[in-house]
């Protein structure tokens, strides 16, 4: 059975004090035992936010890695580096490190790789731009992007899969509920029953439940609303 898991990503937002609050607010908040939690701040503030959720039921994340384990690699940071400071997911191949860092397919698969070789939970990112989805390239876009990792060993269930639409990333226009189940419903095709499959793109507390009662979302990744604690833990405790 798969557990569902509700994922907080805080992007390049906050500073090092509202952020310290923000944790302890979503560390304090009335969370069903039937979920799972984790928050991923701006990597500058990972230790002061394992700090305030130490103990707590919510896991940390980060929203990127380096695929190298050491080395020249200015500005980087390993996967190693994330295990000691406590880190259990790592988000890979965000469609924003797509479009705006060049991430390839190849790049984001080798982070894959990276992360689960140190024993962190990727969460692999996948999702059609505006004009691929009027092309009808949804399901092509989204095999293409998934069958980058398939050929490294025991990705999965080990790797959790996030479909974001691109177009509904920030932008307040969210797939139906049957647009989301009918992209997942294919990538569960592909990654197997036990995996865990979330949806992302303007997830709020008001559209939660119904994206969550489709049979194949597995719990969400949230940007903006994760941001405000009482919507976060709300779209927590929307899950099945
Ligand atoms: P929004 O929830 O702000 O649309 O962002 C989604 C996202 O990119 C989470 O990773």
């Amino acid at each position: 059975m798969r557990a569902p898991l509700v994922i907080g990503n805080w992007k390049m937002n906050g500073s090092l004090a509202s952020n310290i609050e923000l944790a302890k607010a979503v560390a304090a908040s009335n969370l069903s035992d039937n979920v799972q939690v984790a928050v991923c701040p701006p990597m500058l503030h990972v230790s002061a936010v394992a700090e305030q959720i130490k103990g707590t039921k919510v896991g940390l994340g980060t929203q990127t890695l380096s695929e190298h384990d050491n080395g020249a690699y200015t500005g980087e940071i390993s996967a190693n580096m994330l295990t000691e400071m406590g880190v259990s997911y790592v988000l890979c191949g965000h469609s924003e490190r797509r479009a705006l860092f060049g991430e390839t397919d190849k790049q984001v698969a080798d982070k894959v790789k990276a992360a689960l070789a140190a024993g962190l939970t990727p969460v692999l990112c996948v999702g059609e731009t505006d004009a691929e989805r009027e092309a009808g390239e949804t399901l092509a876009v989204i095999e293409r992007q998934i069958r980058a990792v398939l050929d490294l060993q025991d990705v999965f269930p080990a790797t959790v899969v996030a479909y974001e639409p691109v177009w509904a990333i920030g932008t307040g226009k969210t797939a139906t509920a049957e647009q989301a189940q009918a992209v997942h419903l294919f990538i569960r095709t592909l990654v197997g029953s036990e995996t865990q499959i979330l949806y992302g793109g303007s997830v709020k507390a008001t559209n939660a439940g119904e994206l969550f009662a489709m049979a194949d979302i597995d719990g969400g990744l949230i940007g903006g609303a994760a941001l405000d604690a009482t919507s976060f833990a709300a779209i927590c405790n929307a899950v099945r």
